[in-house]
């Protein structure tokens, strides 16, 4: 024991971004990849003063109640919707997230998913395994051209501009639906054109999702938008399970309403809709969208960065680079230092 502030990772990650953190803190790094209940994860929090934590790792008012000294919470993750920051805020605790470093790899898996479906790349590798190549037909295993046809993005962050960018390279008109309109110059930049839900819905031959999940987007995409779509288009979901409803996308590829669909994330992952497991038209990935070495390791150090930073220590010393919650300091337990405040 130390007089060090505490800091719990919940994961193993990479150590030589987690060392960063031992001048300043006694750090409780998990060995192995574990899921924690509401309970178990209560118990960790309530004697740190930091954590870095990962998607599967729910924090709301249950498992803060009794982390008195619990001052920061890192996702791991540009997505947080594992953490409820208005439970979070009124607790006086900041939380933050790792946007930005990960848009470009992000960008790069939403593509492979979506030659993959459109190419049938997963059916086409279980029948080789299965040593079923005795001949190629020629009319076998046909996929659908993707150069040239309508690329729609649900979602046009800073990930579904990346997305949008490499369409290019793909001859792709891109349409896009958002809460608000780019800026001209982005837009131009996208080669990309605002249009309403429906019109996103009927016009693009793939659609990619890439907005985060709220109680407004879950279910974005259900049995009704779905009827909307080209029964020949692709669906490619790397924001959220939860944004589609699973059941009613297995019940439109199964019935050939939807040509074929490449998914990183599921509703109640790390379980997968049975219905959606027993089809061959679609692609799917254990929610690996961000997982290069290098943007893994940069998720880590941006972490890293926002504990430093709540603590006054580091090149952002009091002022967290990713904080979601700025708000989170009038309620907070201490104000948040600054490098010279640390140094004195
Ligand atoms: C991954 O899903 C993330 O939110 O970073």
């Amino acid at each position: 024991m130390t007089d060090k502030p505490r800091v719990w990772v919940s994961r193993p990650t990479f150590d030589s971004e987690i060392a960063r953190l031992a001048p300043h803190f006694e750090v409780r790094e998990e060995s192995v990849e574990a899921k924690f209940t509401s309970v178990e994860l209560a118990a960790k929090l309530a004697d740190c003063d930091a954590a870095i934590v990962g998607l599967k790792e729910r924090v709301g008012a249950a498992e803060v109640a009794g982390a008195r000294r619990l001052r920061i919470v890192a996702n791991l993750g540009v997505g947080y919707d594992n953490l409820d920051l208005v439970a979070l805020t009124a607790a006086g605790i900041a939380a933050s997230n790792t946007a930005d470093v990960l848009n470009e790899s992000v960008a790069d898996f939403t593509w492979a998913l979506l030659l993959g479906a459109a190419r049938r790349v997963g059916a086409a590798e279980r029948w080789l395994r299965a040593g079923q190549w005795q001949a190629t037909e020629f009319k076998g295993w046909l996929g659908a051209d993707v150069r040239g046809r309508t690329l729609g993005i649900l979602g046009m962050g800073r990930i579904g501009q990346a997305i949008a960018r490499r369409a290019q390279g793909f001859g792709m008109p891109v349409l896009y639906h958002n809460r608000s309109r780019l800026p001209e110059a982005t837009e131009r930049a996208c080669r990309a054109r605002l249009v309403d839900k429906d019109t996103l819905l009927r016009e693009s031959d793939f659609l990619v999702l890439v907005l985060p999940l709220t109680t407004a987007t879950r279910h974005a995409i259900g049995a009704a938008e779905l009827a909307r779509m080209k029964p020949s288009a692709v669906l490619v979901n790397v924001a959220r399970g939860g944004i589609v409803d699973d059941a009613a996308l297995a019940a439109a590829l199964r019935e050939g309403r939807l040509a074929a669909a490449g998914l990183d994330v599921f509703e109640g992952e790390p379980g997968v809709h049975p219905h959606l497991l027993a089809l061959d038209n679609v692609l799917l990935s254990p929610h690996i969208a961000s997982a290069t070495t290098e943007t893994r390791r940069a998720m880590t150090a941006v972490a890293v960065d926002n504990v430093l930073a709540l603590f006054g220590h580091g090149p952002h010393a009091g002022h967290p680079p990713n904080l979601l919650n700025p708000e989170a300091q009038s309620a907070a337990r201490a104000p948040f230092p600054t490098r010279e405040e640390t140094t004195r």
